[in-house]
């Protein structure tokens, strides 16, 4: 067996390459974030829970930009703490993390350039989404979740 050694910088330009060959630039991670948020505000059950927390809309959605182009294209922009962020939140069900995942993966196929970019983002949404899942309700949520 061969190992293959890269250095950070190698892995860096090996997601990006990856990331641009699956149209992935800074011009879709701006239109996937507007467009969900756009509909997570007018959703009746998470609408409320954002509205309720976020005063300033263009800040957060461009701190949301940052945080999915460190995910999706290692951009390094990102450096906040999503855990603390929704620990704090009252009122947020095991529940409703699927139906975030429902409307991003809805948003998604409608928008994103083919299914594998749509499965790209799903992989990494989902598991961010069950950490958050693990942090906010302990192991149970994750072995009743499947
Ligand atoms: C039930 C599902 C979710 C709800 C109701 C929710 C709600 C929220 C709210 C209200 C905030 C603003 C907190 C604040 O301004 O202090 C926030 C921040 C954030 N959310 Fe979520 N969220 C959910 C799931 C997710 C998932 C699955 C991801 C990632 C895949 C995510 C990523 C983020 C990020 C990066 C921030 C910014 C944290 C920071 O301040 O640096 N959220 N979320």
């Amino acid at each position: 067996m061969t190992y293959q050694v890269r250095s950070a910088e190698e892995r860096r330009l090996a997601i990006q390459k990856n990331a641009a060959r699956l149209g992935i630039d800074d011009n879709f991670i701006s239109e996937l974030v507007e467009t969900f948020y756009a509909r997570v505000r007018a959703h009746p059950r998470l609408g409320p829970i954002f509205n309720g927390e976020v005063d300033d809309w263009p800040e957060h959605l461009s701190k949301l930009k940052d945080f999915w182009a460190s995910v999706a294209m290692n951009a390094g922009r990102y450096s906040g703490k999503p855990v603390p962020a929704h620990m704090k939140l009252d009122g947020i069900k095991r529940e409703d993390f699927g139906l975030w995942l429902g409307l991003f993966h809805r948003t998604l196929e409608e928008i994103a350039p083919g299914e594998e970019t749509v499965a790209y983002f799903m992989q990494r949404a989902e598991r961010i989404a069950q950490s958050l899942q693990l942090a906010m309700f302990g192991l149970d949520s994750l072995e009743a979740s499947g």
